[in-house]
């Protein structure tokens, strides 16, 4: 499968959410099997696996020799990539995956991203990302909205927790991290990786 993680917002967990799912296919596909490919220009996801000690699996340059090799490829995107580039990582794609966190602000360029895109006809989902923690409800509020608009939007949302820039900074998953707040973190995105592989894989 190849899924594009993209989005016309800038810091809404797109690189976050690539990394993630590598690591859940990593561990449920073997990691062999998968990579992560950066196709931004900041290179965020190179930077972050060369923070940390041996990924379980491979981090790539899109430029890279060798991506048919890999069963899965998860696809990092820059903030507002240039249509084109995005339009080519697409023809390939079996998903694109567009995060947004609960703010108007990030929901409108969402969907003019979704869309922008449905001519391409490639499927696409929404994730709520960086969302408050109970008590609030707007990730709730904001799950039933987009679902009343009939976007198609993942049920599965991903809290906002400090334990994601220990893992930026050492270069890991939150997976792999200590603690309850990223043993919570950790469950989110398994449950996240169920919700889209289910029937995908
Ligand atoms: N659930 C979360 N809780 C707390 N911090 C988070 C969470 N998700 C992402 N972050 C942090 O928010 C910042 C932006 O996340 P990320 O880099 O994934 O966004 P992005 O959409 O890829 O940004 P850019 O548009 O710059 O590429 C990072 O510092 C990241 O560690
Ligand atoms: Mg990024």
């Amino acid at each position: 499968m190849i899924i594009v993680v993209s989005s016309r917002s800038g810091g809404v967990g797109k690189s976050t959410t690539a990394q993630h799912l590598a690591a859940y296919l990593a561990q449920r596909r073997g990691a062999g099997s998968v990579a992560l490919v950066d196709a931004d220009n900041n290179e965020t996801c190179l930077d972050w696996a060369a923070r940390g000690d041996g990924q379980r699996f491979e981090v790539l340059s899109s430029e890279a020799d060798g991506l048919d090799q890999y069963d899965h490829l998860i696809i990092d995107t820059a903030a507002a990539p240039d249509s084109g580039e995005l339009g080519g990582l697409l023809a390939e794609a079996d998903l694109l995956l567009i995060p947004t966190t609960p703010s108007a602000a990030d929901l409108s360029p969402a969907i003019a991203t979704h869309q922008g895109l449905e001519a391409d006809g490639v499927e696409a989902l929404f994730l709520l990302t960086l969302c408050a923690p109970r008590p609030s409800k707007r990730a709730e509020q904001t799950l039933q909205a987009m679902r009343s608009a009939e976007l198609p939007v993942l049920s599965q949302s991903i809290t906002r927790r400090e334990c994601y820039l220990d893992a930026i900074s050492t270069g890991q998953h939150v997976g792999q991290l200590k603690g309850i707040s990223a043993s919570k973190s950790w469950e989110e995105w398994k449950a996240l990786g169920r919700e889209v592989f289910k029937r995908r894989l």
